[in-house]
């Protein structure tokens, strides 16, 4: 597939890696916000909507990457294929987790321990962010 201009600059692949965890960050203080105040099935439609954004602005980012743009790179510098196979495991924590949310959502129901896996998707996903663009750059 063809890579886009964003991926291959740093400042443009920056920002959409600092645009997609604000929104994600912001959406899940909207999840914890409603939790705080006792409502859970608001926080339950909030974790809804927030997987929807996971999904289509992070992991479909993380997606366009393995489509293109990795082999780019490793075609430009052999040397980086260590770099990528790690950056790889990344995106596949990431998307395990958003799985096993959801999975959770439909055994046991929305739960605390839910809001504990979404701030360790923000975790990962920053300090995914900020070694893809050290390594690859
Ligand atoms: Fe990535
Ligand atoms: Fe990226």
């Amino acid at each position: 597939m063809p890579v886009g201009p964003s991926l291959r600059q740093l400042h443009a692949h920056q920002a959409i890696h600092d645009g997609g965890l604000a929104g994600a960050k912001s959406k899940t203080e909207e999840v914890a916000g409603f939790y705080a105040s006792g409502d859970l099935e608001l926080a339950e439609q909030a974790t809804n909507e927030l997987l929807g954004y996971w999904e289509s602005r992070i992991l479909s980012h993380a997606d366009a990457e393995e489509d293109g743009f990795y082999q780019e790179v490793t075609e430009k510098n052999p040397d980086l294929q260590e770099a990528v196979v790690q950056l790889k495991r990344d995106h596949e924590l990431m998307r395990i987790v958003v799985r096993s949310i959801h999975q959770q959502r439909e055994t046991s129901g929305w739960s605390e321990a839910i809001l504990h896996k979404l701030y360790a998707l923000l975790e990962i996903n920053e300090l995914h962010s900020r070694e893809e663009e050290r390594l690859l750059f």
